[in-house]
């Protein structure tokens, strides 16, 4: 609908704009003739600016000429190592609508600039500023909001929080759209709602608008059947559920679930985030639907081994599509593959990413991929244990599944879309091969994959 639609104009928009810069770049090839107004300007406009400016995650603005010029060089190692804009898919792998990389013109330019002496040039040659969104990029029907601050520290790592809204919906809702606006842009890193239906023990003794560190006991057991509503990334903008005339559902009664990654500022402070949706005029052809996909809860993790092969599977249970992967590993995550083994037994890779935990980005695709009942979803990991991994909590502790951060995870939130009145959302998959292994003191490696 509108809004992927505007996504892919953007996107269309950004394609030319770079490509018309880098012809400037090469005309004048390692000559000091690239300027901040006339080439760099437009290419941060569009890669750039919805984290860097000021109010929002990123620790530094590139609005203006002042601002940009003491990062030229800084600028130019992150664009070089692909460290920014933050995006790790490996591109020989699927066609995503979120895509985020800097085109290899575009690049030539920011390093020319930068090789340059970073010439500010005539402020005449700047392309108009982009008008940023700061509210609402949809128009919502129903906003829900945070009941109370979340009271939060100065410094210092701040575990995943969750946060309980007691909405109960008062009859069935089809869901299109969905929107996250943050509290406050400068502490909240990215975050989801969850809805929570009514015969979830998810979350069912917590106290609404307390903030529950992901593991606390109070939060009983996240189960199968919580769907996803709604996420923020920087930058990311409302989704649409309805491209595939599709839309998500949310049973009567059911509440919503805030699981928020705050990154400390320096000062203390609060944040009070926000869901905003959309519903569906009509009933959709679709249900769009998210879970935790392929899942190594038996895990081991040797001490430290550098490159540790963790796999998981999964077993579709009725036909569906695929539209959506986003893995999920913790601080000694390294890369993430996703294959599927149809039944007739012909394997494909669909997905290849490096990991980093600080961005938990996901993949909207822009064509579904059917998965036939009998599919195998595929999920295989690397995880570094070793004491070269600086985010490593500790290289000598042999590591299993768990929700703290020292601890591990190795699964892939994937989005499908099923029959409206396939009810059984628990079972469209069934856990098989290594998933199903006792835990051992590694692996499960691809190894005991079994192909026929
Ligand atoms: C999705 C948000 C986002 C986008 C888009 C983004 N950045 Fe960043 N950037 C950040 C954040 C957050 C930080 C600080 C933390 C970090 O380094 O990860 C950062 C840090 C940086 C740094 C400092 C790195 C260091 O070593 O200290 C540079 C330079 C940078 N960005 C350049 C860019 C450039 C150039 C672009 C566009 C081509 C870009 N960024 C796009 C969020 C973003």
């Amino acid at each position: 609908m509108l809004w992927r639609r505007m996504t892919l104009v953007a996107l269309l928009a950004v394609g030319i704009a770079a490509m018309t810069s880098s012809m400037k770049a090469t005309a004048g090839e390692n000559s000091s003739s690239v300027t901040f107004y006339k080439d760099v300007l437009p290419i941060l406009q569009k890669n750039c600016q919805t984290c860097h400016r000021p109010g929002e995650i990123a620790p530094m603005s590139f609005m203006t000429y002042k601002d940009t010029r003491p990062w030229a060089k800084g600028i130019k190692t992150a664009a070089v190592s692909r460290q920014m804009p933050p995006w790790f898919a490996d591109p020989n792998y699927g066609h995503f609508v979120n895509e985020r990389t800097l085109s290899d013109a575009a690049l030539r330019t920011l390093v020319a600039w930068a090789d340059g002496g970073a010439v500010e040039g005539d402020a005449k040659d700047a392309p108009p500023p982009v008008k940023f969104v700061d509210g609402w990029s949809i128009k919502p029907d129903m906003v829900i909001e945070m009941p109370q601050d979340v009271q939060l520290p100065a410094t210092g790592t701040i575990n995943y929080k969750n946060i309980l809204v007691k909405v109960n919906f008062a009859e069935d809702r089809w869901v299109v759209a969905a929107d996250l606006r943050p509290g406050n842009n400068q502490v909240v890193h990215h975050m989801r709602a969850n809805v929570r239906p009514p015969d979830s023990d998810f979350m069912r003794n917590a106290v609404p608008g307390v903030a529950y560190d992901d593991g606390d006991p109070a939060m009983g057991r996240k189960d199968a059947g919580i769907d996803l509503l709604g996420k923020f990334n920087p930058g990311l903008g409302a989704q649409d559920f309805s491209l595939f005339e599709s839309a998500k559902f949310v049973p009567k009664g059911s509440d919503i679930v805030f699981n928020m990654h705050y990154t400390a500022t320096g000062k203390e402070t609060t944040d009070r985030s926000r869901l905003a949706i959309v519903f569906a005029k009509n009933p959709p052809k679709y249900r769009y639907y998210v879970d935790e996909g392929p899942t190594a809860g038996n895990l081991a993790i040797p001490a430290g081994d550098p490159n540790a092969e963790v796999v998981s599977e999964m077993t579709a249970q009725i036909d569906t599509q695929l539209v959506y992967m986003q893995p999920h590993m913790h601080l000694r995550g390294k890369d993430y593959e996703v294959r599927l083994i149809y039944p007739d037994g012909k394997m494909q890779t669909v997905f290849r990413t490096k990991w980093d935990f600080n961005w938990q980005i996901g993949v909207d695709l822009v064509k579904p991929i059917p998965i036939p009942k009998g599919t195998r979803v595929i999920g295989i990991a690397h995880f570094d244990n070793s004491a070269n991994n600086k985010w490593n909590p500790d290289p000598t502790k042999l590591v299993f599944w768990g929700l703290q951060n020292w601890e591990e995870m190795q699964n892939c939130f994937m989005g499908y879309l099923i029959d409206p009145n396939f009810k059984d959302v628990r079972n469209i998959f069934k856990r098989s091969g290594p998933s199903l292994l006792p835990r051992s003191t590694s692996g499960p490696a691809l190894s005991t994959l079994v192909i026929k």
